[in-house]
């Protein structure tokens, strides 16, 4: 499961010392943005302000970067990333059934969370099982030749796991 995000009040001290450690130069900004979701697990729209202002940049021109590239967040991450294989050999082989059956099982769209934010869910582009196609991944575990019915089992484990992490968590 992904680490919990770092605490509100902590996200601006986050920032302000991420932001230290690199130039004003605008060929600063992506790195920043690397660091910074390296750093938090995302992007907070909240600290756009003082990114644009360190390079000298519209809170506009910011977030218009953050949004042009998928890699970047702007919400913590879900305790339970799914991505789907969507390339060729998996798409052969009824991935693009999974993905529907994923999205509807866990009420999400493609690059999106689920009402709870427990999972998040995104496409992936070949994940080196084409010879067990349709694969996916949940957090950092890759599992092949998926039908919908185990893709159902294996969100039940995800979530029976959560649930007994949120409850070691609350003791
Ligand atoms: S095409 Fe899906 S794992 Fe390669």
């Amino acid at each position: 499961m992904n680490a919990q995000p770092a605490p509100a009040a902590a996200v601006g001290d986050i920032t302000a010392a991420v932001l230290a450690r690199h130039g004003t130069g605008q060929d600063q900004l992506l790195p920043l943005l690397h660091a910074l979701q390296d750093t938090l697990g995302y992007v907070p729209p909240g600290q756009v302000p003082a990114i644009a202002q360190h390079f000298n940049l519209s809170r506009a021109e910011v977030h218009g970067v953050i949004t042009f590239y998928h890699h970047f967040r702007s919400a913590p991450p879900a305790r339970c990333a799914v991505q789907v294989c969507q390339a060729e050999a998996c798409r052969s082989m009824g991935a693009e059934r999974l993905l529907a059956h994923a999205q509807e099982a866990l009420g999400c769209g493609p690059h999106g969370h689920s009402a709870d934010g427990a999972f998040s869910l995104a496409p992936v582009y070949c994940l080196g099982l084409c010879a067990s196609a349709p694969a996916l991944t949940i957090n950092d575990a890759v599992f092949a030749r998926v039908t919908p019915a185990r893709f159902d089992r294996l969100v039940a484990d995800a979530t029976s796991t959560q649930a007994t992490q949120a409850a070691m968590e609350a003791v």
